[in-house]
């Protein structure tokens, strides 16, 4: 997928994170709620020591309504119309009306732990191109 740029942003610490506990985040700006997560196993795309530090957009693609993380089987999940989204998986629909995956937020982990997202993978619901 292609990866469209925004300005870095810090987000957090990695020590500021635990295992399967999501953090709201706003990436690239407030009005853009986001869920950072240290899923506890290494996953394709995974930032950090581990490879298992992601973030996603919490903004169904399909009309904008914002979703919950469900640590059980590390979704997210929405209460419009129910679609859910793979967390281990780039963010891959596992059911729903979506007509895209939810967009995966590029992270990068410096030597202090510091945690900067520098980009999204998937347009943002509402808006018209993935740009500030
Ligand atoms: Fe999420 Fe419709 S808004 S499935």
């Amino acid at each position: 997928r292609a990866m469209l740029d925004y300005p870095s942003s810090k987000l957090a610490n990695i020590a500021d994170l635990k295992v399967n506990e999501p953090m709201d985040i706003g990436y690239p700006d407030a009005d853009s709620p986001g869920v950072l997560l240290k899923l506890g196993t290494a996953v394709e795309g995974g930032a950090g020591p581990d490879g298992d530090v992601v973030a996603y957009s919490v903004l169904c693609p399909h009309k904008g309504f914002v979703m919950s993380y469900h640590g059980a089987d590390k979704t997210l999940n929405c209460p419009g119309h129910f679609s859910r989204f793979d967390c281990e998986k780039g963010g891959q629909q596992i059911w729903g009306h979506s007509t895209q995956n939810l967009p995966q937020f590029a992270l990068r982990v410096d030597d202090k732990g510091d945690i900067y997202a520098e980009g999204a993978d998937e347009l943002i619901y509402g808006r018209l191109s993935n740009v500030l």
